[in-house]
């Protein structure tokens, strides 16, 4: 089921942003018109990631600095060990739909 995440302009490039979806908090990045959308908390103890620091493809953690690939929600490095859930993301007209 896809719902509206937020407009285009809401996310632009370089920018990574979180969202409340349906109760559901998520994670949205813009990498160079990629878009992709993760769990908006860490699986390591829940930081917001949304405050972490992105640098390329990898995302830091703000509290314990774990680091996950934001193509695919792997594990770079830890102490988080579970990646993070990803979401599909369709582009239509200037809308973003989260796929939930
Ligand atoms: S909460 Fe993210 S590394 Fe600990």
């Amino acid at each position: 089921m896809f719902v509206k995440l937020c407009d285009k302009s809401d996310l632009p490039v370089g920018e990574l942003k979180a969202f409340k979806v349906k109760g559901l908090e998520v994670l949205a990045v813009n990498l160079d018109d990629r878009i992709f959308c993760l769990a908006g908390r860490c699986t390591h103890a829940g930081a917001p990631l949304a405050e972490g620091v992105l640098e390329g493809e990898v995302l830091t953690c703000p509290w314990h600095y774990s680091q996950f690939n934001v193509a695919n929600g792997l594990v770079l490095r830890g102490p988080a060990e579970k990646p993070l859930t990803t979401y599909r993301i369709e582009e239509k007209d200037d809308s973003l739909f989260i796929d939930l």
